[in-house]
């Protein structure tokens, strides 16, 4: 029995409070347990959560201020905690073997009780000091703790991220268990543009789920213990898509809203949904979605689009203006690219007429990195590929032909090093690099498209199709990662190595 569209208001996430503020970061906990909640009507569905909710509790932090948050587990299997989009140093990234693992669960010999990010495990794992990354990190190393603190400097531009879970071939079940939460860096730089604020600024988690009868969540897992055996059933090595869209967690909500401008901070936390979001009143005219931002952070000048492509874990912050919508009227949020149900997503209800000094001004920043072709000291090349596909072999999406290996080095880059990676796709691909931003440079052999602007850490490959993007490792030396983040081809070896020296 699934709700009719745009009638369960819109969730929004709280806001998870600081365990403490010391003078110069905030320290934060959350133990991930399994709870039961009510996403469609009377039914009640059994989620892995972060602090008992799905989405998990949104982090508010900013720029440069330090944030610690210690993860305790009490799922029934191991998790990874990853920061995406973070620029973080390598024992707090996530690496999928650096893992949380639940009481109980059998650890090797020197295997830990609790510890620090990258402090706790065995044979040479640790300890790798703060900043110094994971170049002590012994590449076969699985890392235990019960706790884990990462902790995550923030030094970096203004921008809603996202945490969720990174588990060695299990991270797409675990995302659509729920294992999801927004971070929103901000400064004042950004507070003082004057764009819409406070209620008018809305965090949108989309993301896509399928349920049994019963109200569980229904996931085609080949080892449904989620213990042993990665990958899905034959029919969903695509990607698994549901034919229920949550926003916020809940089934095609409805959210009431002045006549007036406001902020939506859009994040695709689907596993293999792709979107094409497009904002329509009841008479069928199209409102603008004003683009702000990308995935990490404002664009120089906003950029106005009528459909808006959104991929796996993409972030778009875009300004709608309601202002001369009717009281009374509905505002739909669809999804071009859906059919049925799935083309709806959600609504907003314009309950009432208001004043609005919100402003989007010509000039949102003046920082993006301009990189140049001719700053570019290499170019590299890598394909994301399908290889054989088969039961018998968890791991058939392949980047430059080959799966993940956690004890292969695959690309290492120097720090400071300006570059241009040509990927080149055979279906749609999102491709996601830890630790950077990046600009895309072309497609196709083409100029990029209008929503490509920006900086981004994730670029949608549609099918056939290549791209250029240029960017400068900066941050931290260790061992970080680039996958395609259709979770799924994640899980199944589309993730490959990325040393930063
Ligand atoms: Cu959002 Cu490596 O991930
Ligand atoms: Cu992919």
């Amino acid at each position: 029995p699934l709700p009719p569209p745009f009638e369960v208001p819109l969730p929004l996430p709280a806001v998870l409070k600081p365990v403490s503020k010391g003078a110069r970061e905030d320290r934060y906990e959350i133990v991930q347990r399994e709870t039961t909640a009510e996403i469609l009507p009377g039914l009640r569905t059994r989620l892995w959560t972060y602090g008992g909710t799905f989405p998990g509790p949104t982090i508010e932090s900013r720029r440069g201020r330090p944030v610690t948050v210690t993860h305790r587990n009490e799922l029934p299997v191991p998790t990874v905690v990853h920061l995406h989009g973070g620029r973080t140093p390598a024992e707090s990234d996530g690496y999928p073997t650096d893992l949380v693992t639940p009481a109980g669960w059998p650890t090797t010999a020197h295997g830990g009780d609790t510890g620090h990010g990258g402090h706790t495990g065995h044979g040479s794992g640790g300890p790798a000091g703060h900043g110094s990354g994971g170049a002590m990190h012994d590449p076969k190393a699985v890392t235990t703790a019960l706790t884990r603190e990462y902790t995550f400097p923030l030094d970096q531009r203004p921008t809603m991220l996202w945490y969720h879970d990174h588990r060695m071939d299990f991270t797409a079940p675990a995302i659509w268990r729920g294992l999801a939460g927004l971070h929103i860096v901000r400064d004042d730089a950004e507070e003082a543009l004057g764009l819409p604020a406070g209620p008018r600024e809305l965090p949108l988690m989309i993301a896509d789920r399928a349920f049994a009868a019963d109200g569980s969540l229904d996931y085609p897992s080949l080892d449904p213990t989620l213990r042993d055996r990665p990958g899905v059933r034959e029919p969903y090595v695509a990607g698994v898509l549901g034919d229920v869209i949550l926003v916020n967690g809940a089934p095609w909500p409805v959210h009431e809203v002045d006549a007036a401008r406001h902020r939506l901070r859009l994040l695709n936390a689907s596993n293999a949904r792709h979107y094409e979001l497009e904002a329509v009143t009841e008479d069928g005219r199209r409102l603008d979605l004003v683009q702000i931002g990308a995935d990490q952070g404002l664009l120089a000048a906003p950029v106005k689009h009528g459909t808006l492509p959104v991929a796996p874990a993409e972030r778009y912050d875009v300004v709608v203006d309601f202002a001369g919508v009717p009281v009374g009227g509905l505002v739909k949020l669809v999804n071009r690219l859906g059919s049925g149900r799935t083309r709806d997503v959600m609504a907003f209800r314009v309950v009432r007429k208001a004043a609005d000094d919100s402003r989007v001004p010509s000039v949102l920043s003046t920082d993006l990195p301009t990189w140049r072709r001719s700053d570019a000291v290499r170019v590299r090349d890598f394909s994301f590929r399908a290889g054989r596909m088969g039961e018998d072999d968890g791991h058939g999406w392949l980047i430059g032909g080959q799966p993940f290996d956690p004890t292969r080095s695959d690309v290492t880059v120097r720090l400071g090093d300006v570059e241009i990676w040509r990927l080149v796709a055979d279906v749609h691909h999102p491709v996601h690099l830890h630790l950077t931003g990046f600009r895309i440079l072309s497609r196709g052999g083409d100029e990029p498209l209008p929503h490509d602007g920006g900086l981004k850490d994730t670029v949608s490959l549609r099918p056939g199709e290549s791209a250029e993007i240029i960017t400068r490792w900066e941050g931290y030396r260790g061992r970080y990662l680039f996958h395609c983040h259709n979770a799924e081809h994640e899980d199944m070896g589309m993730m490959a190595n990325l040393q930063v020296t």
